[in-house]
């Protein structure tokens, strides 16, 4: 649906629903997906996620009272509470994202007015497109805008991570709400996870007759049922078992092939693996934001495919149905990588294709998924990709 269609619909239901749009805010902001650099966020790597052209959309208006109305329209659900007084809320709901938001940005002192606000959103849900990051991100960004907080842009990123950690129990890292809220339209954000730091990359891929392809093998797994944070816990005593020979190594980022292979006989080998996963996808990050920068679409491609296979076969993270999606990808001409992406254990595989096997790749998985699993993948082709504003 274009933009200037979803902002008519929206504004007709804010009416219908509070009674008039005169003095609302609307703004959107993006899903994700990570193209290259998965698991390197929270032990301060490297990623290059870009945002898609799926969002959750916020409109907001101020009300005299103390009173929160919050109306999520693709769900019929609506909340009321008074603003010192957050509800409790069932860990990984809409209206826990939302009521957290509100909560963190009260605590600061930054709310002194009750607003009624309707939420919408078309990231696909559980499809590890940070459907909740998006929501996060929009939220507070429809609030700084409503009430002129001028929130410094990270600041609002971490408050929204933060989000996560306490009302929906997931220990994520600062990728997704990062490129949510950072991210510009057209391009990919090469990020360094430890600094901060940011680079766009211009993502120019139709006049170089490419496409990405966004395969959701619908096994729909959040992060907090997964290994997540076991993962983490592994990577945490990597460094701890680098720490021995290194007392300055803070994080895997400190950890180079060579100490970690010196470290090796005092780690289990799983802890060992999980490390030297985070140890190659951080290069292969750097490598692949180079490969974009001189059009090196081939070699974007192979580290994709390296990338998937260190995923599933050292940080152990994939699932039978992403490993049959991105292999039978990979054999598919014109297709030049496909990988896992996100979390892991469910979820979606990107694949970068040339244009001209864009339908070849989607007649072809269907066909292979349907084969092993009896059901249809769902295909998002990007067609652009969106930023955080106001619309
Ligand atoms: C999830 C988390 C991110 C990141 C990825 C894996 O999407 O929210 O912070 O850790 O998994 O790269």
């Amino acid at each position: 649906m274009r933009t200037s269609e979803i902002v008519r619909r929206l504004r007709a239901s804010f009416a219908s629903r509070f009674g008039g749009a005169d003095e609302v805010v609307l703004v959107r902001a993006p899903g994700r997906v990570n193209l290259i650099g998965d698991h390197t966020d929270y032990n301060e790597g490297f990623v290059l996620p870009t945002t898609l052209d799926r969002a959750v959309y916020t409109a907001v208006r101020t009300r005299r009272d103390r009173t929160v109305v919050l109306y999520a329209s693709h769900f019929d659900e609506e909340v009321q509470y008074a603003l010192d007084d957050r509800p409790a809320t069932r860990s990984g709901s809409w209206e826990s994202y939302v009521t957290g938001a509100v909560e963190e940005l009260r605590r600061e002192g930054r709310l002194d007015h009750g607003f009624e606000m309707l939420v919408y959103g078309d990231v696909p849900l559980g499809a590890g497109l940070s459907s909740s990051a998006a929501l996060e991100v929009s939220v507070v960004y429809a609030l700084d805008v409503l009430f002129d907080l001028d929130l410094d842009p990270v600041h609002a990123v971490r408050l929204c991570q933060s989000v996560e950690h306490r009302y929906a129990g997931v220990e994520c890292g600062i990728m997704d709400q990062f490129v949510s809220r950072l991210g510009r339209s057209g391009s990919a954000m090469l990020l360094d996870c430890r600094s901060l730091a940011y680079r766009h990359e211009p993502l120019e891929l139709r006049r170089s007759g490419h496409a990405l392809v966004i395969v959701d093998s619908l096994v729909s797994r959040g992060l907090a049922e997964t290994k997540y944070g076991e993962r983490r816990a592994e990577c945490v005593r990597a460094v701890a078992a680098a720490r021995n020979a290194h007392p300055g190594v803070e994080s895997l980022r400190d950890v180079t092939p060579q100490m970690l292979e010196a470290q090796r006989g005092i780690m289990s080998e799983a802890v060992y693996k999980r490390a030297r996963h985070v140890l190659d996808e951080n290069d292969r990050v750097l490598r692949a934001a180079e490969a974009l920068l001189d059009g090196g679409y081939e070699r974007f491609g192979r580290l994709m495919n390296a990338s998937h296979r260190s995923l599933r076969d050292l940080f152990e993270v994939s699932c039978a149905e992403l490993d049959t999606l991105a292999a039978a990808a990979q054999a598919v001409e014109g297709v030049l990588g496909a990988r896992m992406t996100g979390g892991g254990f469910g979820g979606c595989t990107v694949n970068l294709v040339r244009a001209d096997s864009v339908v070849r790749l989607t007649t072809l998985l269907t066909e292979a998924y349907d084969n092993e699993y009896g059901r249809k993948p769902a295909f998002y082709v990007l067609d652009q990709s969106y930023e955080t504003e106001v619309l």
